[in-house]
């Protein structure tokens, strides 16, 4: 019998941490544990909105074809059909729960965004789809009984006989704890940092896959980082998230020349998938010697009123000078979302008995080799529902291991400061990759001393670079210039990794 006082601790106060614990909550006791702040996670910044098949004339199934379609062969299909069919209920959950979703008509508003073949995209404030989101699920969890610890890093997993126990924390005022759980659920979000240019938040450091590594657990699609086309690039400020919504709503990109460039690339020009908007911005920079190039909002402003629409991104740029309505918005790619991640089944399981995960830091398949713009949030509500939906039903058997999973070693890497593995891990793992640069970060990786406590961070980057440098192949977001062709024939499969010993 389980000891009915032990809390669920979910790590992470994000989207699919907070889910997770609303959902657990009418059951069982839930402690969500997160390093910063409660509301400084990856989902506050989130600026699209989130995917569901809600409109008149979509449905699941076009959903689910369109996700398929994006991550290029390796998408999960039954973890993706959960995903679709689920959604729209829970959008209206959310809806119901008080997360103030911008409606048109009546009912909800939806917009466009990349390789959707329908609008389908629900959004809050406009372009404060996640800090609206996270607002209302931190306010229900509250309402819940939910406690939430702030300011409290995990620092490692308690595993006995095979099963996760409980947690080890190390708190801001420099105490060190145990606490024991009868459910861990990582859900600490994606990994954005490791590179030099992010839309993530500071705590986005990859550090819940090092957790669930060391814990035992199995770590898949660690290749496939998804990088955005258009963040703000400005010198001396972070490169802030210019939605994909913008160019859903007609917005174009056009280069050094004034030229609309990406007609050139793809049919669907500048909705085409993210992958090949970002490579294609890339090449025009790399050709015209610059640094970005511009998104041009004048004839959306003309038609519509743009401020009100995307207010977040009116005000950023309007406090550096820009007027959206008027002046083209200088972007480049950065690091934005991590398809690879903790592997887990479609209930939220690793292969640790007890041990969760939900959300970016998960990996269930559902995006496969590239995510469909806005199945992010999605995924944290469908999968946390589903990983607190089995918790609370008391079982307690692990996901089945991958029977093809490759056992590395992972040595305790300090690099010499978190910057150098960013510009190792922007150089070597970047959008555009060979064996040459990766061997060479590599190499470096490992000629920085080991400490007995490492940085987790560069320890999920060496296994990012063990399996792009594997995959030999260029597949969705992983491009190898000396391997740029799909092949099937050899790479029409997933890489899991797992702890040597
Ligand atoms: C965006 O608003 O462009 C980001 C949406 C996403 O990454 O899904």
């Amino acid at each position: 019998m389980p000891n009915r006082g032990l809390p669920v601790v979910v790590i992470g106060s994000g989207a699919a941490g907070l889910f997770t614990a609303l959902q657990a909550a009418p059951v069982l006791p839930v402690l969500v544990l997160t390093r910063a702040g409660a509301a400084e996670a990856n989902t506050a910044w989130a600026q699209g909105g989130i995917a569901a098949a809600l409109g008149h004339g979509d449905s699941p199934r076009s959903h689910l074809e369109d996700t398929v379609a994006a991550g290029a062969g390796l998408v999960d299909e039954a973890a993706a059909r959960v995903l679709c069919d689920e959604g729209p209920a829970r959008i209206r959950e959310l809806a119901a729960l008080g997360t103030p979703f911008d409606l048109s008509g009546g009912t909800f508003a939806l917009g466009r965004e990349a390789a959707h073949s329908a609008n389908r995209i629900v959004h809050a404030g406009g372009d404060r789809t996640g800090a609206r989101l996270e607002q209302a699920l931190l306010a229900a969890a509250r309402a819940a009984g939910v406690t939430i610890q702030d300011m409290s890093e995990v620092t490692g997993i308690i595993v006995e006989h095979g099963r996760a126990r409980g947690v080890r924390i190390h708190t801001v005022a420099g105490a060190e704890r145990a606490i024991e759980a009868r459910a861990v659920v990582i859900a600490t979000g994606g990994a954005g940092q490791l590179y030099s240019h992010t839309t993530n938040p500071a705590v986005a450091r990859g550090e819940g896959l090092a957790l669930a590594f060391d814990a035992g657990a199995e770590l898949a699609d660690l290749e496939f980082y998804q990088f955005h086309p258009t963040a703000l690039r400005f010198p001396g400020v972070r490169p802030f998230l210019i939605s994909e919504a913008v160019r859903g709503e007609g917005a174009v990109l056009r280069n050094a020349a004034g030229e609309r460039f990406m007609p050139r690339y793809h049919p669907l020009a500048d909705l085409a998938p993210r992958d090949i908007v970002a490579r294609s911005i890339v090449s025009e920079m790399q050709r015209d010697g610059a640094d970005h190039v511009v998104l041009d909002c004048t004839e959306v402003a003309a038609r519509m009123d743009i401020v009100a629409r995307f207010p977040s991104i009116a005000s950023f740029c309007g406090e550096l000078g820009i007027d959206i309505r008027t002046t083209p918005i200088p972007v480049a790619p950065a690091a934005h979302y991590f398809m690879g991640g903790v592997r887990t089944d479609t209930w939220g399981r690793t292969t640790v008995a007890g041990l969760y995960a939900a959300g970016e830091a998960a990996c269930t398949g559902v995006h496969g080799a590239n995510r469909l713009a806005s199945n992010s949030l999605l995924e944290t509500v469908v999968f946390g529902g589903r990983t607190a939906a089995h918790i609370a039903s008391g079982a307690h058997q692990p996901a089945e291991s991958d029977a093809h999973a490759i056992a590395v070693d992972c040595a305790r890497f300090a690099p010499p400061s978190h910057a150098a593995l960013q510009d190792l891990m922007w150089h070597a793992a970047g959008m555009e990759r060979d064996a040459g640069r990766m061997r060479d970060g590599l190499a470096t990786l490992r000629s920085w001393r080991t400490t007995e406590e490492g940085s987790p961070s560069a320890r999920v980057a060496a296994l990012m670079l063990e399996a792009a440098l594997a995959r030999e192949e260029s597949r969705g977001a992983h491009f190898r210039s000396d391997f740029p062709e799909l092949d099937d024939a050899h790479w029409h499969r997933r890489q899991v990794f797992r702890r040597a010993d």
